[in-house]
């Protein structure tokens, strides 16, 4: 029997979960890490903590598992995207990364948009806009605001890919995370080279790109050692982490569309052809299946608005924080009597790609308790998944069914309100570990165990729960949805005086 590695280097933590060649998970460990954020709206990790993460969770899951360090065959990489690793000559990192949700590139976006000749025209070139997110801003910022560090980068790496080359020695990435910096050409799958031109970025600061299931390189003696495998053990493409999640839920054909509740909300759609929202609102990148591609929108403080409930307001509530803000919730009426949640904590992505947008309660009456507050913030993470939903839908792509996942998932009351928000019902899978079980099957894959990501998909996942929409809860948030999409319009022009004042 050959066993396949799955690591997903999350922002909380790492995952790492080990598979056998029918998709058994055998073993699992998970290390977390610091998030920094030095100013407001921004966001920074440590390299190294990445690192150290993923040879701790690797050596135990090996260890747990009791399988010979030879029968260990592949290691599939996933990761939280957009991320910029800054390597010097002599690959040391040269600052903290910049990461997925953080928000000082505003001017940079504009840069980009206005030497690429305008929005259409960058679209043409890398099907998305310049989002504060995304990768190519933050390169133009170090350029911009620190020229000494900018000065002595020579590769600029996505979080997983960092550790790939200490796994490998190798520069490489795949394409699902690559669409994800802003400057592949989606539609080839390969580096845009006029883009890269025009913002003066030459392509030897990149990796190579490779397709999700194919093999990036072995690992080098040091590693091996250093982690208990051996030298034959491969590390395939891998993905970012929502086409890994997509992939670990079964989302390889049209049709399927998955939710994930983790730090981010992500509501993906796979595509057989590039779809491109014109108003560029939806994500259009590559799929971590070979010549296929994605569609998604992405809210950037989904469990991360619960996760700031739990941490700052609800330091009483102990170890089972999160187990009594969902009973508390549950007891509360649907529409939080009259709450509203504008989950904007981070600024917003999906659909507004505003920086300067901000967290809200609005609605807030003395009769209001911990129980309703903690429904409003599931809510408006969830009306803010709908609303990617809508656009998913008004651009004609088949939705048959909706797989959720991630931690936000794993709440039956939050499984509910998505059924009910979304009005379809919610289907959970077998494996629960989204992006590291993709990865798993994809190394199973780059090992020659199944023909192709779809079919391993096929012979490896399946439906365990399905959650049907509560037809009156469903025309009540019907009836809420226009009130929560209105109070950002209302408020927007708000938000900017607000981040004016601040800055
Ligand atoms: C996707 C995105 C986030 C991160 C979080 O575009 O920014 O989902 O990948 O891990």
């Amino acid at each position: 029997m050959s066993y396949f590695l799955g690591v997903d280097i999350g922002t909380s933590g790492t995952k790492t979960i080990l598979i056998n060649e029918r998709g058994k998970i055998l073993a699992e460990a998970s290390a977390s890490y610091k998030l920094y954020h030095p100013k407001p709206l921004w966001s920074e990790q440590n390299p190294d903590d990445w690192w150290k993460a993923t040879v701790k969770t690797i050596r135990e899951v090996v260890k747990k598992s009791g399988k010979a360090k030879e029968s260990i065959k592949a290691i599939g990489l996933s990761g939280q995207m957009h991320g910029s690793v800054f390597l010097d000559k002599d690959d040391q990192v040269i600052r903290p990364a910049l990461l997925w949700n953080d928000q000082r590139t505003a001017d940079e976006c504009d840069e980009i948009e206005s030497r690429a000749g305008g929005r259409r025209n960058l679209i043409k070139m890398v099907a998305n806009p310049a989002l504060t997110g995304f990768t190519a801003p933050k390169i133009l910022w170090l350029r911009n605001h620190e020229p000494r560090n900018f000065s002595k980068v020579r590769k600029v790496l996505l979080p997983k890919d960092d550790v790939r080359r200490r796994l490998t020695g190798e520069f490489a990435t795949d394409v699902s995370d690559a669409s994800g910096m802003l400057l592949l050409d989606v539609k080839k799958r390969k580096w845009s080279r006029s883009l890269l031109n025009k913002l003066e970025l030459d392509e030897s600061l990149f990796a190579q790109v490779y397709e999700s299931e194919d093999v990036t390189g072995t690992l080098t003696k040091k590693a091996a050692k250093t982690l208990g495998l051996t030298t034959d053990c491969v590390v395939v493409g891998g993905a970012g982490d929502c086409a890994a999640n997509a992939v670990g839920t079964g989302v390889v054909k049209s049709g399927v569309l998955s939710t994930s509740i983790g730090t981010s909300g992500v509501m993906f759609v796979h595509s057989d052809e590039v779809q491109v929202d014109p108003l560029g609102r939806l994500h259009t990148f590559c799929h971590a299946v070979r010549g296929k591609w994605h569609m998604m929108g992405v809210n950037l403080c989904a469990g991360g608005s619960l996760q700031w409930f739990a941490e700052n307001l609800c330091q009483d509530l102990g170890p089972k924080v999160y187990d009594t803000l969902n009973r508390e919730a549950a007891k509360a009426s649907p529409g939080s009597d009259g709450l509203y949640f504008l989950p904007y904590l981070a600024g917003e992505r999906t659909p507004h790609a505003d920086p300067d947008a901000r967290g809200c309660f609005v609605g807030l009456t003395l009769a209001h308790q911990r129980g309703q507050v903690a429904r409003a913030i599931m809510e408006g993470v969830t009306y803010s998944m709908r609303d990617s939903l809508e656009i998913i839908q008004s651009m004609n792509v088949p939705v048959k069914q909706v797989r959720v996942s991630g931690g936000g998932s794993k709440s039956k009351l939050w499984r509910q309100l998505q059924a009910d928000v979304f009005g379809t019902k919610a289907v959970t899978i077998n494996a629960e570990q989204g992006p590291a079980y993709g990865v798993a099957l994809l190394a199973a894959v780059g090992a020659g165990a199944y023909k192709n990501i779809q079919q391993a998909c096929a012979a490896t996942i399946r439906e365990t729960s399905s959650t049907p929409v509560d037809r009156k809860t469903k025309r009540l948030y019907d009836a809420r949805f226009p009130v929560y999409q209105d109070l950002y319009q209302s408020l927007k022009g708000n938000f900017k005086a607000i981040s004016v004042v601040e800055a």
